[in-house]
């Protein structure tokens, strides 16, 4: 295993709401620039920064229309050059957002597919024929609706996403290839790897089949466009072709990730990526159907939340892959509002969760503003900028018969718009992003939750993040030694060991917001390291943990 890079410190950037440099309220390469420094400080050794490339914007940036070129309105490719050589100057790799299951429709590709039917370029995307005057199947799109799109006559194109984000035949070899060559020219520039879009979907079902025949509506065609195994065929090839020749750190993002695909997709000897993403804890008071699927009413438990938490860490350990450990994207709300108390317990709940990061076995990821603290916000309908947010309320209406109201509660709730509102840096106009209004909400809580504020505070969430990476670094141990969990039973806190071969650390963490009692064993007691809320009692056998207390303690003895 590539040590180094896996023992990364990253930091994801979604760049339209990062830092602004040229007063138009939308983040921007140099805006990205102008914070190098500060992610320095932070302990960032690698950038995620979501997709920078053309792109109409539809999905903000997840809809590409044009590999080799920048976004103008993100920067140009000097800008860019210059990123990844400041960036470097500070020691952090930039990885860029590989969206390669699918492109825009503005892209040359899908322009000439459409303008000529006998265009090699038409066999670069799954066109098909309609069936009785209908979609060629009843698969359901993941933003809602068919996965369908009309072209002309009783012609489709695949759309797993937006009717504007056209799927990609990955059965094409000359696909496969320009991705590839796409994938040598950013590498080439020195970037130090991709994160993965959705790449457990770029192999569909050959014979596109329905799901669930004869069952009314559109259908969640999972094992149908979900890790099949011609995805282990294309990324073997991509390995072969592409991720042997560089040294970076391939991220693999997908839908219905479960531990059998993580294994084949990152296991040690596979030859394919380096770690992927995991989603239920993301989607833990979710049903079946996702993130708007809200039978489980939003309900969620600590054991629970241990389970998944404990039962991944355990299962990589086991089967020798490799996970990336994160609680917040910009897919997701924001963690502290999710799992934690974004107000009376705002701050130890914040530190808490980034202690469950940081010192989990595989590699940390951190999204912009999750080191303040940063929280969800209530957007009005009218505010919404997501497609997803706005294509689901219909949906939620049109096709599971929700009432409007409960539509929109949920959207609000689940929108992608909380994770995106612009980064906190000051209590100064526009929270110190722009100097102008930003194109999004922005939280008005950033008077009092902002950086400029926790840089001075040495208690503040910002302060402790630090802390405990610089302690996370300076074992390789928290990294990769092995992970045991204790306590698995208690209902309130989570606990484990980390070790190798010559010591051990204990981490104990209160995830709820009540004082809860603890029975520990001898050999687990010792000194306490790392604390995030004042509490003076050494660890002792029995005691009381704080609401979100969390605590790394060096054990006396390698047990
Ligand atoms: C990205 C989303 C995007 C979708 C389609 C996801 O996994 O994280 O932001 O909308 O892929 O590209």
């Amino acid at each position: 295993m590539r040590k180094k890079i896996m023992n990364s410190l990253v930091y994801q950037i979604w760049p339209r709401s990062f830092q602004d440099s040229n007063h138009d309220g939308i983040g921007d390469i140099n805006g990205i620039r102008s914070r190098l420094d500060y992610l320095a400080s932070l302990g960032v050794d690698m950038i995620w920064l979501s997709p920078v490339f053309t792109s109409p914007d539809v999905d903000f940036g997840y809809d590409i229309s044009d590999y080799r070129d920048i976004n103008p309105v993100l920067g140009t490719m000097e800008d860019f050059d210059l990123l990844i050589q400041e960036a470097k100057d500070r020691g952090i790799g930039i990885m860029m957002d590989l969206v390669a299951n699918h492109t825009s429709d503005q892209h040359e590709w899908f322009k000439k597919a459409m303008e000529d039917k006998k265009s090699p370029y038409r066999d670069y995307y799954l066109f098909r024929k309609g069936k009785n005057g209908k979609e060629p199947n009843n698969w359901l799109g993941l933003f809602g609706g068919s996965a369908w799109r009309k072209v002309e006559g009783d012609e489709y194109v695949l759309t797993l996403w937006a009717p504007q984000q056209i799927d990609l035949n990955w059965r094409n070899p000359k696909v496969r290839h320009e991705i590839y060559e796409i994938m040598h020219f950013w590498l080439k520039k020195g970037i130090k790897g991709f994160r993965m879009d959705v790449i457990n979907a770029i192999g569909k079902h050959p014979d596109f089949p329905d799901k669930n025949p004869g069952k009314k509506g559109y259908q969640f065609a999972d094992d149908l466009i979900v890790s099949r195994p011609e995805v282990d065929d294309y990324l073997k090839e991509m390995h072969e072709e592409v991720l042997s020749k560089y040294d970076g750190l391939y991220l693999g993002e997908g839908m219905l990730m479960t531990k059998e695909a993580a294994k084949r997709f990152c296991g040690e000897t596979t030859n394919e990526l380096d770690l992927m993403f995991q989603f239920e804890l993301a989607l833990i008071d979710c049903g079946p159907l996702g993130k708007f699927d809200f039978r489980k009413l939003y309900r969620w438990s600590i054991p629970e939340f241990k389970k998944i938490y404990i039962d991944w860490q355990l299962d990589a350990q086991k089967n020798h892959y490799w996970i990336a450990n994160y609680l917040s994207n910009h897919d997701q709300q924001r963690a502290v509002s999710h799992y934690g108390d974004d107000k009376k317990y705002h701050k130890e709940s914040a530190k808490a969760l980034i202690t469950s990061i940081l010192f989990a076995r595989g590699t940390p990821f951190l999204y912009q503003g999750e080191e303040i603290g940063m929280t969800d916000l209530a957007f009005e309908r009218e505010e919404w900028q997501d497609f997803e947010a706005k294509n689901i309320y219909g949906q939620l209406q049109s096709m599971m018969h929700v009432p409007a109201f409960l539509a929109e509660k949920i959207v609000k709730r689940k929108t992608r718009d909380n994770a995106r509102t612009p980064v906190q840096w000051s209590d100064n106009a526009y929270a110190g992003f722009s100097t102008v209004k930003p194109w999004i909400k922005l939280n008005p809580n950033y008077q009092k939750i902002n950086v400029e504020a926790q840089e001075k505070d040495p208690n503040s969430i910002l302060n402790f993040t630090r802390r405990a990476n610089l302690l996370r670094k300076s074992k390789d141990l928290f990294t990769f030694g092995i992970f045991e969990p204790i306590l698995q039973d208690h209902r309130e806190i989570l606990g484990f060991i980390r070790k190798d071969d010559n010591e051990a650390y204990l981490v104990l963490i209160n995830l709820t917001n009540k004082p809860s009692t603890l029975e520990l064993k001898e050999e687990w007691c010792g000194e306490t390291i790392l604390q995030n809320v004042y509490n003076p009692q050494p660890l002792v056998k029995k005691m009381v943990f704080m609401p979100f207390e969390a605590r790394v303690v060096k054990l006396s003895q390698r047990i």
